[in-house]
């Protein structure tokens, strides 16, 4: 069934287990998530940025997700990831999303405040949801660049000041987390204490953008079959519990089902060359990132949660 994020995260919030929020770009990323979430009896969020609705196509993307999330036995939602204007979340209202990411968070506080409110009023309206966020994680979204040094931690008061006068039903925070496989120079660290204190202030669900594992394994896996992938450092399972445990409701991965598409496809090449189905090819993958949705999900703690 397909529903918004109310639907799923105020429980997840009071029962202290996180919703899992995966980004896709086609269909066969889209099974692999959904048949995670079914196979371990999951709430889900399928979610597409800016770059991916502009791979896919819109109509196509939104239809795809939509008519697999009204067969799907779990809930599902389809939501809009890192959009940067109103004018695209309008869009994607339109379409069907049932959820909407608003992210003002390269803007000073008060223009922040003031396209959120506006997606806002628009998305609730149409009985959508809207995540915002304040703070700055490092790394690439979209197009835009933001380096470990421009990176900013959210700040608690100004995070509780947000929700009030934005009226969002989730927020997204920086505490140490950044987008693409490379997050940590030394040991990964979470600010678990500035969590501990947003939570304390912010009564919404609270969000952990960046927040994919990047196993080594995977990383080997890629390079067993000719990939040149660097080690990398994501962030590990221990920290996602900790960061559950205080207050996150909803954990954003990409980074884990690209690489983990990359191990497939590179696997079943070298190991199968003379097929060229590529059904053969990208199911082979498709699993690859499937069981790694799974991972996720007993991760995260909303096995059997839907
Ligand atoms: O948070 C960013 C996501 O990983 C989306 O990346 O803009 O390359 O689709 P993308
Ligand atoms: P990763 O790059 O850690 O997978 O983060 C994805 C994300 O935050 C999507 O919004
Ligand atoms: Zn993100």
């Amino acid at each position: 069934m397909l529903v918004n994020l109310n639907k799923v995260l105020p429980k997840a919030r009071k029962g202290r287990y996180g919703v899992g929020h995966f980004n896709t770009s086609n269909f066969e990323i889209t099974q692999a998530i959904l048949g995670a979430a079914e196979s371990l009896n999951a709430p889900i969020i399928v979610a597409t940025s800016e770059k991916a609705i502009a791979y896919a196509g819109i109509e196509n993307i939104s239809q795809l997700v939509i008519t697999m999330a009204y067969k799907a036995k779990v809930p599902v939602v389809l939501h809009l990831d890192h959009g940067r204007t109103f004018d695209i979340a309008k869009t994607c209202i339109k379409h069907g999303y049932t959820s909407v990411m608003i992210d003002g968070s390269h803007l000073s506080f008060k223009e922040n405040v003031k396209i959120t409110r506006r997606v806002v009023r628009y998305a609730h309206k149409h009985g959508v949801t809207v995540e915002a966020e304040i703070g700055r994680l490092a790394g690439i979204e979209d197009d835009i660049q933001v380096t470990k040094g421009d990176a900013v931690y959210t700040d608690p008061e100004e995070a509780e000041r947000f929700v009030q006068q934005t009226g969002c039903d989730a927020l997204a925070i920086a505490i140490g987390t950044s987008h693409g496989a490379h997050k940590f120079k030394g040991k990964p660290k979470l600010r678990i204490d500035i969590l501990k204190k947003i939570a304390q202030e912010v009564k919404i669900p609270l969000v952990l953008h960046g927040a994919s594992g990047v196993k080594v394994k995977w990383i080997n896996l890629v390079n067993k079959f000719g990939g040149k992938l660097e080690q990398a450092r994501g962030v590990p399972d221990k920290l996602i519990k900790q960061a559950v445990k205080n207050g996150i409701s909803k954990i954003n991965t990409d980074t884990d089902l690209r690489i983990a598409f990359t191990a497939g496809v590179r696997e079943y090449l070298r190991t199968n060359p003379e097929v060229f189905d590529p059904r053969k090819i990208i199911g082979f993958a498709r699993a690859m990132m499937q069981k790694v949705v799974e991972d996720r999900i007993q991760t995260f703690g909303s096995k059997n949660k839907a």
